[in-house]
């Protein structure tokens, strides 16, 4: 109902802005390193957009509300949650960041993927955290099929997670995607089973948790988009964007670089070269 159903162009050219989001993450592992700033992430980012004949779509960005984005990318560490901005802070042994990259091509298609970067040697609490948010992720990612529900995604993800004992944050969600950067609908992080709207071929929306080692409270800074943990507990967040096929899913934004997928993923709906 409220969904866009893409057309084979329409997938064509989301295919494209998909894959050059995931070759923009591919290039940072090399850089991450203790001392070096998300500033430095965020002009690595931004030049790997150009050469690719794409721009960021988060430069600039400005939902009613909100002060303009001015990163190119977003840069959240350690307990920033999400829309953490690219700052000339270096990063030290043992921070976790996420880098969310989101280009946009010359004929106005969005991709849109993040994932979660260890700087140096990390505890072991919060290598835990990264590996199962990836895993809630994917798990959210293989309910999605024709006849699904928005509601079995949330639901995936809040189980397991809550199952090991971490917590969800509710104020923030996947969203569909395409000529714009946040489409309907909202795909929340967490629900009941066999709510919501059903899911049907060509559709295209992302899958994103946000997953706590503390309470899923966050609070918003002063600078009008910084959201952290309340209680300053580390967070987690990986995000794909997914395409419903007639059997199932294709993952948009797989690239060479991103980590294995998890071994209980049976179908991944692509395959990379
Ligand atoms: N890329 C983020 C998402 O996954 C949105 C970032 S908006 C920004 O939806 F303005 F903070 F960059
Ligand atoms: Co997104
Ligand atoms: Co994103």
């Amino acid at each position: 109902m409220s969904f866009i159903i893409k057309d084979e162009t329409g997938i064509a050219r989301m295919r494209e802005a998909c894959r050059i989001a995931a070759e923009v993450l591919d290039e940072i592992g090399p850089h991450i390193r203790p001392g070096v700033t998300t500033l430095e992430i965020d002009r690595v980012c931004a030049e790997a957009m150009t050469a690719r004949d794409t721009r960021s779509a988060t430069i600039g960005y400005q939902p009613p509300g909100y002060p303009p984005y001015p990163g190119h990318v977003c840069t959240s560490v350690n307990q920033v949650v999400c829309h953490g901005i690219p700052n000339s802070k270096p990063l030290k042994k043992g921070d976790i960041v996420n880098v969310d990259v989101t280009v946009v091509t010359p004929d106005g298609w969005f991709g849109d993927s993040s994932r979660m970067f260890e700087v140096g040697a990390c505890s072991i609490a919060a290598r835990r955290l990264c590996r199962l948010t990836y895993e809630a992720m994917w798990l959210g990612i293989e309910q999605v099929k024709p006849g699904a529900r928005l509601g079995d995604i949330g639901h995936a993800i809040q189980k397991f997670a809550e199952g090991h004992g971490l917590s969800v944050v509710r104020e923030f969600c996947g969203h569909g995607i395409g000529q714009k950067f946040h489409e309907e609908p909202q795909v929340l992080h967490y629900g009941q089973p066999g709510t919501g709207e059903e899911l049907t071929p060509g559709m295209i929306f992302t899958i994103e948790p946000m997953i706590n080692i503390g309470k899923r409270d966050i609070k918003e800074l002063n600078d009008g988009w910084t959201i952290v943990t309340r209680d300053r507990c580390l967070s987690a967040q990986w995000e794909h964007t997914v395409l419903v096929t007639p059997t199932g899913r294709e993952v948009l934004t797989l690239s060479p670089g991103m980590p294995p997928v998890p071994s209980f993923v049976k179908d991944m709906g692509s395959v990379i070269a």
